[in-house]
């Protein structure tokens, strides 16, 4: 990882991270950077993270084929593009939600065995 990756909040409020196969996670952390993560086995099977410039230049720290890395998203690291750790002294915060997706409980009532 390139960049703080200590996760914010209590170890109540943390939710259990998933990394289903073959995806690449984006995470937004608390007050924090973005960290994108690849899947356990994609970087075994040659997939690779890749941060460029404006002008596809690839950024070396990128390159050295590390599963994840953090991307600062408060402009204040001074290794940006990625994460040095400043926004904490900066006092950045963010706090992006993603919206519940659990499924609602049934508002009908319970069916009655019994009845046809
Ligand atoms: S998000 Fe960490 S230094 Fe900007």
């Amino acid at each position: 990882m390139i960049g703080p990756d200590s996760s914010a909040g209590t170890p109540s409020q943390r939710r259990p991270r998933v990394h289903p196969p073959g995806t690449v996670t984006i995470r937004c952390r608390r007050d924090g950077p973005l960290v994108v993560e690849l899947a356990a086995g994609l970087a075994a099977e040659g997939v690779r993270i890749r941060v460029t410039d404006h002008e596809d230049r690839e950024f070396p720290a990128a390159a050295a084929g590390k599963p994840a890395l953090a991307l600062c998203r408060c402009g204040q690291s001074r290794r940006r593009p990625f994460c040095d750790g400043t926004h904490g002294a900066a006092g950045f915060r963010a706090a992006e939600a993603a919206p519940d997706q659990s499924p609602e409980p049934s508002k009908d009532p319970p069916s009655d065995p019994a009845r046809p």
